[in-house]
Parts: C-alpha cells; sequence; structure tokens
C-alpha cells in the first residue's frame, strides 16, 4: 500500500506563528511536526510516500526530506494550490495511487501506541475503507462515528451537536482502489472544500467502511492551535524523557522495518551526535540485542 501525506491547508488557526512557516514544518520539542504522520506511515509498513503541500512551502519539505532515500523509503512531492479540502488529496493523487490501495494521513496528527499502524493495516479489508475510532470525552468538535459489533460503520456525522456516540476519527484513512472513482463523483461542500466525511460516507452507503477502535492507552493529538502544540511538545518531552525512546522517529522506523541496517542507522546517529535525538538513536542497536 501506498501512503499520502496532508501538509498543506492555511493554518488560520496557528496565525500569526504560522505567517512566515507551514505549520508542519514547526517543531514539536525536537523535531519537525510532520516526523509524527510520517513515522506513523512507515511503522504501518509503508514506505512509498506522496507529500502534499502548498508550492509556496513545497520546496522546505524537499530540502527537509533531501536525504530520505539514505533512509530506505521514498517520497515524492505534490502541490496542492489552494486548500481545496482533505478529499482533493486522492485526486492531486491519482497517478501516484495508480489504481492501488493507499492510505492518507492528516500531516498535524499524532499517534503514539504499540504496534498501532499495524494493527490499522491488518484490519483493512478489500474492498472497502477503514477509519479509526478514538474515544474523546468531548466528541463535538470532530468527525463522529456510531458503528456496530460487525466494526461496520452505521452513521458518520462532522462537527455533531448532539453527537450519536463518544467516538471520534482521527486524521488516518485507508482505502481499496475505488478511492479516486468516488472523490471524482463527490460535490464539493458550501464551505468549497471536496470533504473527507462524504468520501466515507460513499463507503458507509456500500456498508464498506469498517471501523477499528484504538486502545485505551493509546495517544491521539492533534496540532492545530498554539495549545495543542504545546501540548503535543510536553507529551513527547515527558514520554521521550522518562522511557529514554524516541516518538516519531522516521530513522528508527525504518530500522525497525528493516529498510536500513544497524551501521546506516549509527552513521545517521553519528550525524545527530550533539542531540538527545541522536543519541538515543544510536542506542537502538546495542539494546535490541
Ligand atoms: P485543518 O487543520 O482542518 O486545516 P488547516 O491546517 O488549514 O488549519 P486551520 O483550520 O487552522 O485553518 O487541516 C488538517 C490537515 O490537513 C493539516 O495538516 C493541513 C491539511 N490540509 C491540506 O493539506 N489541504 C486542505 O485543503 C486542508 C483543508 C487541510
Amino acid at each position: 500500500m501506498k501512503g499520502i501525506i496532508l501538509a498543506g491547508g492555511s493554518a488560520t488557526r496557528l496565525r500569526p506563528a504560522s505567517l512566515g512557516v507551514s505549520k508542519q514544518l514547526m517543531p514539536v520539542y525536537d523535531k519537525p511536526l510532520i516526523y509524527y504522520p510520517l513515522t506513523t506511515l512507515l511503522l504501518s509498513g509503508i514506505r512509498e510516500i506522496l507529500l502534499i503541500s502548498t508550492p509556496h512551502d513545497l520546496p522546505q519539505f524537499r530540502r527537509l526530506f533531501s536525504n530520505s532515500n539514505s533512509w530506505g523509503i521514498e517520497i515524492s512531492f505534490a502541490e496542492q494550490r489552494n486548500p481545496g479540502g482533505l478529499a482533493e488529496a486522492l485526486l492531486i493523487g491519482e497517478s501516484f495511487i495508480n489504481g492501488g490501495e493507499v492510505s492518507l494521513i492528516l500531516g498535524d496528527n499524532l499517534f503514539h501506541g504499540t504496534g498501532l499502524g499495524r494493527q490499522l493495516q491488518d484490519s483493512f479489508v478489500n474492498p472497502g475503507a477503514l477509519i479509526a475510532a478514538y474515544h474523546v470525552s468531548d466528541p463535538r468538535a470532530f468527525g463522529v462515528v456510531e458503528f456496530g459489533s460487525d466494526g461496520l460503520a452505521k452513521s458518520l456525522e462532522e462537527k455533531p451537536v448532539i453527537p450519536k456516540s463518544s467516538w471520534a476519527v482521527p486524521g488516518l484513512y485507508f482505502y481499496d482502489e475505488t478511492s479516486v472513482d468516488r472523490t471524482k463523483s463527490l460535490q464539493r461542500s458550501p464551505r468549497g472544500e471536496l470533504e473527507i466525511t462524504d468520501l466515507n460516507r460513499s463507503y458507509l452507503n456500500d456498508s464498506q467502511l469498517r471501523v477499528k477502535t484504538f486502545a485505551r492507552g493509546t495517544t491521539w493529538l492533534d496540532m492545530g492551535t498554539p495549545a495543542t502544540l504545546l501540548e503535543a511538545a510536553e507529551y513527547v518531552r515527558i514520554v521521550q524523557d522518562r522511557q529514554g525512546l524516541l516518538i516519531g522517529s522516521p530513522e528508527e522506523a525504518a530500522w525497525r522495518s528493516g529498510w536500513i541496517d544497524d551501521q546506516k542507522l549509527l552513521e545517521i546517529a553519528s550525524g545527530l551526535k550533539a542531540t538527545q535525538y541522536g543519541q538515543l538513536l544510536g542506542k537502538l542497536p546495542e539494546e535490541e540485542k
């Protein structure tokens, strides 16, 4: 399966911080924000990735990932000229997807939990789509899914006033090869966007939308406001310091997936040895033994 990271948007809720720099390039504790969703895809076993961003920000992403080939992964880039909605990613990525299955992750979502990406991949069934469900205290700000014991979605609502369940839909989706054609037949919403909820509803209407609940103890944060950005940074700092293990390291994910060997990992770590990031990476091969 291939993967798309959607890292455009306008980041209006982060202004003025986002006036000069893309949200997904901002630091979250010790690394750029986009490392977190990228690592989630890599840990799901996905190594062919399309990164979509604005024409203005793409050159910086290209620079950030200019060495990513040496991680044993392939990142390509595409422009989204205007923020036309999340489902637009599937149209922009049509030739990249090339008629296959695809996973879409939002560039500002952080997931953390054992085996999370793999579990989602394993739950994906073709034909169909798979979304995740995360229990939240106040679902009104999210897409909310109601589902049955068969794991199939019953209803899907965007920011409902009276939610039918406490299960929010995080920004990580898995689709069969019909996603592009389905997106082509969607109408733009009143705000002029191709809505991901409408694409998911198209699978729901065919009884093909499956839901995988995240286990308790799994973390899902989105980093769209100053407060949530700071919370995410604190979360990463506390867990990394306590455990001595990195959250959101693509190099570690590539190494764990067997795409780079110990020697390559140590080489990368040595280039970063002035940092906790490099030091923790450098310890991994010895510790695993
Ligand atoms: P949002 O947080 O919904 O939108 P935004 O990033 O533009 O922020 P704000 O609401 O503050 O204006 O977007 C979620 C993710 O999807 C984020 O990583 C940006 C990305 N995105 C796109 O790449 N293209 C789009 O058309 C939209 C709407 C979002």
